[in-house]
């Protein structure tokens, strides 16, 4: 885990090629023009190198589209003068940049040991049996992404989950249900260490260094049962 976010599982290590197929998909058109296109140059005037800019690029794609198209990796690269090859490596390498169309709301579920030990599997498995078949790409609702995530370093509290990066600690399965319900009733619970998560193009645009556009969420409800929380590695 880096400073960027979760490194992604090599596929040898996990027999799925879904990562590089998914970056097959596309979407038409330029991604960063506009205001977007100013907001990249005022990023990568931060760095003494323009490639450095990289990853907060990467992710200002994917506040702009909601995951990273490869028509954005070829204007991020055109942009900082690198090899479409060279930003797909880093694309690629990092979870949180997301190759593929996802949900407003992807949800992380650890099924590493800690996890798995105290119920973790059980509570993948019933997200998706909530959340449908086509869950692990996007639901039909556009609403989420249900994804098997590695050890998210708060094994203490497992079984742990995350939305949009914030967690939430010792989920049961009738938490899960209620955090889902709330979510799609538009009552996204706050996390167990405070925060609410927004939406995954606005947390995007926070992750490229832009901060939020989406003001705090007034009516939120209480996960419940967590205690401590927050980003990932932290
Ligand atoms: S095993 Fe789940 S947080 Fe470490």
């Amino acid at each position: 885990m880096t400073e960027a976010g979760h490194l992604r599982v090599p596929q040898w290590q996990t027999g799925q090629l879904a990562p590089v197929a998914a970056a097959r998909e596309d979407v038409e058109g330029p991604v960063l023009t506009g205001d977007a296109r100013r907001l990249a140059e005022r990023t990568i005037a931060k760095y003494p190198v323009r490639r450095s800019a990289l990853v907060p690029l990467l992710y200002l794609v994917q506040s702009e589209v909601g995951w990273v198209p490869r028509q954005g990796m070829r204007e991020v690269a055109e942009i900082l003068g690198l090899t479409t090859a060279e930003v797909e490596a880093v694309a690629t390498f990092y979870t949180m940049l997301k190759l593929h169309p996802c949900g407003k709301y992807v949800v992380s579920i650890c099924t590493n040991p800690s996890c798995a030990l105290l119920g973790g599997r059980a509570l993948y498995e019933r997200a998706k049996e909530i959340l449908g078949e086509q869950c692990e790409h996007i639901t039909p609702d556009g609403m989420f992404t249900l994804e098997e995530e590695e050890c998210l370093a708060a094994c203490d509290k497992a079984p742990v989950l995350a939305v949009n990066y914030l967690f939430y600690d010792r989920v049961s399965q009738e938490l899960l249900e209620r955090m889902i319900e709330g979510i799609r009733a538009g009552h996204v619970p706050e996390a167990a260490r405070g925060g609410v998560p927004g939406e995954l193009k606005d947390v995007s645009r926070t992750l490229a260094g832009m901060g939020s556009q989406t003001p705090p969420q007034p009516d939120t409800v209480p996960a419940g049962e967590g205690e401590g929380g927050g980003a990932p590695g932290g």
